[in-house]
């Protein structure tokens, strides 16, 4: 039987393959630090699991609408309200499961064949592909470490066409950490309004910032209309397993969005959409434990990282990541290892040093390497100890 062109070309995700090699190495009783993973190693609030208890026990277990049930919407509207002063009406909010599957359902309501969307590179590893599968093209945008993956207007123009339908920003960002800071979402917002294109604005980390602001591009002028929103509640409340994301813009969008939605998927799971109710109501000081821990972690790894001179790192500001330069090693041998590329370096830190990152390769920068700090500090100094010992 013959596969279909789109599927061919289609990589399984990445980062869910690391995850799945190291559950490989663990079952046959090898340790390893796991600097691979990109979920907090926290519990779901205790508020969110009871209201899916209950709704198990309630019976809350049949179809909803698609696009997720009026009271998690208004939630939704609630929290948008409540953290960017947005105002949006439960028609303007779409629930699916997860944020990965609200983005590609979005790239599909708005992306007709050969149409050119905007990736700024370093870029989260599913939007090329979602671009892709929905027939448009990715066109990489491409940001350095030494500006702290900012950007300009006239970086901009230059990967502009008259293809160009739309860009997708993610901040903070994963993989560098980088948060945008206001020139740059103003120099997006200019050109959007200049260009007439939509922005798919991804800020599921939103809430993993430590000393810097993070700004929500639909507040700027002229760009609420011409913004959509997606986030969820999978990093924010670590909830990666219920499978609640959500994206808000204009109405006859985020209706075609659940037009899809209602074609693919039916609903988001109807206890999930309870849970994250409550979650988005009740769940602040859980995520406010959760980034102070972060935040003390983050300093540990970039001490570490300091003292590893062949790794070139920037101050991410957000999210879990950190995404150093490491091909200062590239070219030589260790441990009897040619090292050419992030693919080589990571299967070096896996192989000799028991620890798993991801290369930078998956993520378009393949100098670098993102190592997450979803781990204890206890097993943050081990790994780093482990990368020493092969380093030397
Ligand atoms: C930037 C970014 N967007 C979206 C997602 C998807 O989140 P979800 O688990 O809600 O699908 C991730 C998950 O890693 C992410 O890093």
């Amino acid at each position: 039987m013959n596969l279909a062109e789109r599927i061919k070309s289609l990589p399984s995700s990445p980062t869910l393959a690391m995850s799945a090699k190291v559950k490989q190495l663990r079952a046959q009783k090898i340790a390893v630090v796991d600097f691979g993973l990109g979920e907090p190693d926290f519990s779901t609030p205790d508020c969110a699991s009871k209201a899916g208890i209950e709704a198990i026990t309630a019976g809350f277990t049949r179809y909803t609408p698609s696009g997720g049930i009026k009271e998690l919407r208004e939630a939704i509207a609630e929290k948008f309200r409540k953290d960017a002063c947005l105002a949006y009406d439960v028609s303007e909010i779409v629930v699916g499961c997860g944020a990965k599957h609200v983005l590609y359902s979005v790239f599909m309501a708005l992306c007709n064949p050969n149409d050119e969307v905007i990736v700024p590179s370093p870029y989260w590893v599913s939007y090329p592909d979602q671009i892709q599968l929905a027939g448009a093209v990715p066109v990489f945008l491409p940001r350095c470490r030494d500006d702290n993956y900012q950007f300009s207007a006239e970086q901009l123009d230059k990967v502009t066409s008259e293809r160009t339908v739309g860009i997708v920003l993610n901040t903070p960002c994963n993989p560098t950490g980088a948060v945008y800071n206001e020139k740059t979402l103003e120099a997006v917002a200019a050109w959007a309004v200049k260009h007439d294109v939509f922005v798919v604005f991804d800020e599921i980390y939103e809430k993993f910032v430590y000393g810097a602001k993070h700004t929500n591009i639909a507040t700027l002028d002229s760009m609420r209309d011409r913004t959509i929103v997606v986030n969820g509640v999978s990093k924010t409340y670590a909830m990666t397993g219920w499978r609640i994301g959500y994206a808000a813009g204009q109405k006859h969008v985020i209706s075609a969005v659940e037009n899809l939605m209602s074609q693919t998927t039916s609903n988001p799971n109807s206890i999930a959409q309870k849970a994250s109710i409550e979650a988005l109501k009740k769940g602040d000081e859980s995520v406010r434990n959760m980034v102070e821990v972060f935040s003390s972690r983050r300093g540990v790894v970039l001490a570490e990282l300091q003292e590893l001179s062949g790794f070139k790192c920037s101050h991410p500001l957000g999210a879990f990541y950190f995404f150093p330069d490491v091909s200062h090693y590239y070219g030589g041998e260790i441990r009897g290892r040619k090292i050419n590329n992030s693919v080589d370096f990571a299967n070096l830190l896996l192989d000799e040093a028991k620890v798993a990152v991801l290369p930078g390769c998956v993520f378009g920068d393949d100098n670098a390497i993102r190592l997450s700090y979803v781990t204890s500090v206890d097993n943050i100094k081990k790994g780093f100890k482990q990368i020493k010992e092969v380093l030397g």
